[in-house]
This record gives C-alpha cells, sequence and structure tokens, in this order.
C-alpha cells in the first residue's frame, strides 16, 4: 500500500478483502466424491439444505430463508453488512439442524425465537427442506443399476442440480431432459436479462463502451438444468425475445424496439456443443432467426452491431446475407468436442495457437436456416467463422451448477478457452473473457483470472476439499491432479493463470514433504503427473520460477519415476 492512501482508502480495500475472503468462504464445493448407492452424510446435509434454502420457490411457495430473517431483523441481506451476514448465516444454520434433529415445527419455532420470523412465513420452506431431506437419505442407485442391467423399468425423473431443482430426489431414476421447444421458460428468460445487463456493464466499466460482438459457448446439459438461461442470454444481447406460437412452443423471436433496450444491439457468434445441437434442435433453429431477423432490421449501423457487421461483410467480400450471417457454429453432424483438452492434456502442441485453430477446425459447422428455407446441417463454414471471430471482443460462459467448476472437468478450458484462443489470433486482441454463476444470488460476472483464483482459493488450495478427495485414496489423488492439469489448461488457451497459483500448489502438494509422502503412497502415477504439469508450466513460461525450485521440482520428478520402475 503506498503512503499516500488515505485511512478512507485502506478502510474500503480491507472491506474489498474481507468481501472476498467471504467469498471464498460461502462457496459450496463438494468436499468428496459420490460413491454410488451412498446418501450423503449429516454434516453435507446441512450445507447442502442451506444452499437450497438461499433461493425463492415461488412455484412452491416458498421464502429464501436468508431473505426472510434480513427482513424480520431489519438487515440488509446483499450489504457489506459482513457480521449482519454472519449472523444471518448462523441462525439460519441453526434453524436447519433443528429441523433434521426435531422437525419443522421446532425449526419454525426456532426461528421465531431468533429473528422473529413467524412461522407462517418459514413452514413452507422448512417443509419443502424437510421432504428434500428425507429424499436425501433414500438412495436407489445400486437398486436402479440392478434393475437397468436386468432390463427392467426404471421411474423417470428430471436431470437438474439439486440447488436449481430439488424435485430430482431420489437420485437412480432415470432422467429425462426437457422439451426443447420450452426453452427458454419464462423464469430463464427473466433470469438471463440480468446476466446480460450485467455483462455488458462489466465490459462497459473496463472499455468504456459496449463491446460490438461477444462469442458465447452454449451447452446442453446446462440448458437442461436452468432450463435454457444461455439461450436467453443471447436472444437479449440481440435485443430479442421469444415467442409461443398456439401450441406454447417457442419458435420465434419479437425484436424489443431499440428505444426500450437502451442500448445496441450485440453481435453474438454461438458455438453450440455437438450435445446442444443433437437435444435442442429448434433451439438451434431460433438462434439463427434471432440473428438474421436481428440483422435485417432497418436501424442505425451504430445501434445495431449485427446489422453493421453483415453490411459490412457484404460490401467488401460481395457475399451474399445467408453467408454474412451465420453466427450458430458446432461440430460436423455426429461430431462432438473440440479435442483442445486431449491435445494439451497430451502435451501435443508446440504453440498456443495451434489450440484455437484446432478449436475452429472441429466447431466450424454452421446450422440453422438459409433464406430459401432450407437447413444448413451443418455446413462447413470456416471463412465464415473465422470472419465471425475477427470482431469478438469478448468471449463468455455461464456456470450453472456449484458441483462442477472451471478446473473440475477439461471442458470449460476446451470450450471457452478454446474459443478465446481462436478470437486471440483472428481478432489480433485478446478478447475479454467472463463468467457467471447462474446460482450467485446477484448473478455476478468475473472476469476468467477472478474466477481462476476464486476456483483454486475455494477448491485445489482449500484442504477441505482436497482432504475431502484423499478420503478416497487413489481417485482422489487422481482429482487432485485432474484439477492441477485442468489449471494448466487456462495457462495453455487463455494465459489465465497468476504464478502464485503454481507455487501454492507445489508448496501444498510437493514441497511439504508429509503431504507428497501420502500422495506417492495412496498414487504415485497422479503424484508423478502432478509434478510434471508443474515441470511443464514453468517450461512453457506460464510460472516463473528460480532454479533452486525447478532442481527441487526435477530431483523430485525424477525420484517419483524411480518409484514408478520399481512398482513396475
Ligand atoms: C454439454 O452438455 O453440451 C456438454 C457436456 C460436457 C462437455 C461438453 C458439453
Ligand atoms: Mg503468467
Amino acid at each position: 500500500m503506498s503512503k499516500q492512501e488515505n485511512s478512507a482508502d485502506r478502510d474500503a480495500r480491507v472491506l474489498q478483502l474481507y468481501e472476498e475472503l467471504i467469498e471464498i468462504e460461502q462457496r459450496m464445493i463438494p468436499t468428496g466424491l459420490h460413491i454410488l448407492g451412498k446418501p450423503s452424510p449429516g454434516s453435507e446435509k446441512v450445507d447442502m439444505l442451506k444452499m437450497v434454502a438461499a433461493f425463492d420457490r415461488p412455484e412452491l411457495g416458498a421464502r429464501a430463508l436468508p431473505d426472510l430473517v434480513a427482513k424480520s431483523l431489519g438487515l440488509a441481506e446483499e450489504t457489506d453488512g459482513v457480521t449482519q451476514r454472519d449472523q444471518i448465516d448462523l441462525i439460519i444454520k441453526r434453524s436447519i439442524e433443528e429441523l433434521l434433529d426435531r422437525g419443522v415445527d421446532a425449526a419454525c419455532a426456532l426461528l421465531e425465537r431468533e429473528a422473529r420470523v413467524s412461522p407462517q412465513e418459514s413452514q413452507p420452506t422448512f417443509l419443502l427442506m424437510s421432504n428434500i431431506a428425507e429424499a436425501l437419505n433414500t438412495n436407489q442407485e445400486l437398486e436402479s443399476l440392478s434393475r437397468a442391467l436386468r432390463g427392467e423399468f426404471i421411474e423417470p425423473g428430471p436431470g437438474a442440480d439439486i440447488v436449481q431443482n430439488p424435485q430430482i430426489l431420489p437420485t437412480g431414476r432415470n432422467t429425462h431432459a426437457i422439451n426443447p421447444y420450452s426453452v427458454p421458460s419464462t423464469v430463464a428468460f427473466a433470469r438471463s436479462e440480468r446476466v446480460a445487463d450485467n455483462l455488458l456493464a462489466r465490459y462497459k466499466q473496463e472499455n468504456g463502451r459496449y463491446p460490438e460482438a461477444m462469442a458465447l459457448v452454449l451447452w446442453g446439459l446446462d440448458n437442461i438444468k436452468t432450463q435454457g438461461e444461455g439461450v436467453g442470454q443471447a436472444l437479449w444481447l440481440l435485443g430479442v425475445r421469444p415467442v409461443r406460437d398456439a401450441l406454447n412452443r417457442t419458435t420465434s423471436v419479437s425484436v424489443i424496439p431499440l428505444a426500450e433496450l437502451g442500448r445496441p444491439r450485440i453481435d453474438v457468434v454461438m458455438t453450440v456443443s455437438g450435445i446442444f445441437r443433437d437435444l435442442f434442435s429448434p433451439t438451434v433453429q431460433l438462434l439463427d432467426q434471432a440473428v438474421k431477423v436481428v440483422g435485417a432490421l432497418d436501424e442505425p449501423i451504430e445501434l445495431n452491431f449485427v446489422r453493421k457487421h453483415i453490411v459490412e461483410q457484404m460490401a467488401a467480400e460481395k457475399c451474399e446475407f445467408d453467408f454474412a450471417a451465420l453466427r450458430v457454429f458446432s461440430n460436423a453432424p455426429g461430431n462432438y468436442g473440440t479435442n483442445v483438452n486431449f491435445m494439451v492434456m497430451d502435451s501435443q502442441w508446440e504453440n498456443e495457437e495451434t489450440l484455437g485453430d484446432l478449436f475452429v477446425t472441429r466447431k466450424c459447422f454452421a446450422y440453422g436456416r438459409d433464406s430459401k428455407g432450407q437447413s444448413l446441417e451443418g455446413l462447413e463454414a470456416r471463412v465464415a467463422m473465422d470472419r465471425a471471430l475477427t470482431r469478438v471482443e469478448a468471449t463468455y460462459q455461464n456456470i450453472d451448477t456449484f458441483e462442477i467448476g472451471l478446473t473440475d472437468v477439461d471442458h470449460y478450458f476446451e470450450y471457452l478457452g478454446g474459443i478465446s484462443n481462436a478470437v486471440e489470433k483472428r481478432a489480433k486482441s485478446r478478447p475479454a473473457i467472463y463468467l457467471s454463476d447462474s446460482l450467485s444470488h446477484d448473478s455476478k460476472v468475473r472476469t476468467l483470472e477472478e474466477t481462476v483464483r476464486l476456483e483454486t482459493r475455494a477448491k485445489t488450495l482449500n484442504p477441505k476439499w482436497y482432504e475431502g478427495m484423499l478420503k478416497h485414496g487413489f481417485r482422489g489423488v487422481a482429482e487432485i491432479e485432474n484439477h492441477v492439469s485442468n489449471t494448466f489448461g487456462w495457462s495453455a488457451t487463455a494465459d489465465a493463470v497468476d504464478d502464485w497459483i503454481y507455487s501454492e500448489v507445489a508448496n501444498t502438494f510437493v514441497f511439504d514433504d508429509s503431504m507428497l509422502e501420502r500422495l506417492r503412497d495412496l498414487n504415485p502415477h497422479s503424484a508423478h503427473s502432478l509434478v510434471r504439469r508443474l515441470l511443464e508450466a514453468n517450461g512453457r513460461g506460464y510460472w516463473d520460477i528460480e532454479q533452486s525450485v525447478l532442481d527441487k521440482l526435477k530431483q523430485i520428478s525424477r525420484s517419483l519415476e524411480d518409484q514408478l520402475e520399481g512398482v513396475a
């Protein structure tokens, strides 16, 4: 801190730090792997129910407990009142423990005693929690697996995240998705307005203007779980609303007038996963239709960037509207994935650009209809995709669950990292890269770097997380190594990992003798891969370290190799 900073600045920075700590502390993380057939233990149940209770569920008449308590005590739940938040949190935790010990009436009574919330208000929420707690104890997974293997009937149930939709319980049912024509649902579309606004506000705050074009990643499972929030976000950015036909199917869009929108229409390049393309065929058509409707509007080009880019491209390249308006891309029919993850994991690349090029090679197949109404059915359109990406200034993906985040799987970096990398080469400038959690109260938008830091602190470097993993022995060490490799994926594709992250990973898992001993006892293969990945991070220039640290790492790597040879 510089001397010039006065005490008000200092207080503001301390508060901001405290806010960040609270954010990490309150972040829901899985503290172990799920074991098929085993219900979650009691302590996890309290955390899980607290998270479920944090959201209003108007369809069930249940109010969010933090809101009820804050309102009743006259506290502002979403302000910076740190101790207030702790206080609310503690009361809710106690009320849920009471619910599990002594039932709904006792929990209502506790909340009335401690926070003056009337039982009439809290009862629907506690009844819901009680049903969920009971359903969490029932687990049909092993029974259903045996039934499936015998070719017998398995009761169907919706697929979602427990916080998004508690109706997924009990687990062990035959997961069904949703009707693609229902996407985006009314609630999802309303929620996605807030995210789209936050995204644009964040970009504007950092750049002083709106982005002309953004690239969005849309996944199938996420849009099932959120009932189409990702789709809704794309429609909001374009400035259109979904319209339902007489059979209540979303089959077209209506244009939101510019005066109502109050901002320019953003050009949106959409990369949809193979799963999305297969599950949401009518939605793919809807998104393509939305771009074309917006591109054909007679509006000033400084308020309609879709039209601006189409008109410019048609003039410069003497091409047709249909070609200049291609914005929905996926794999070739029957193909899935970007393969960027495999290339990174196998270290099969020399320079980073190769990763973005591979992304485009895999994903440059256009979907939608031409102006004669003919389906494109995955038309190879590399030139069109390259061209669309040259204009992109920001990339974005929504995270829809607390269970799977940026470093849990290699799919986030293969998609969001892959497209951001492709944009950087084509636009000749690194895009702003954003994520948001659809689960957070305020639909907070974070940069990629912020999200990597948050995930690292909440999971990889958090003893609660890694000790939870280590309880699973061999598999747990593999999970830790996966997290480190997935973090590395964010260096490779988007240079988004701070040096301190690798340093702390090394300090926690490699340079701590007793931890290294545990890892090599449980799973010497993954321990070795982890050390090798750290060496690769240094070798490729993502982690700057002293020679002595490098020597020590190399020596540990050699000793692990010797151990593995001894094992072999
Ligand atoms: C999807 O749901 O579309 C998806 C799932 C896993 C990896 C990539 C995409
Ligand atoms: Mg760096």
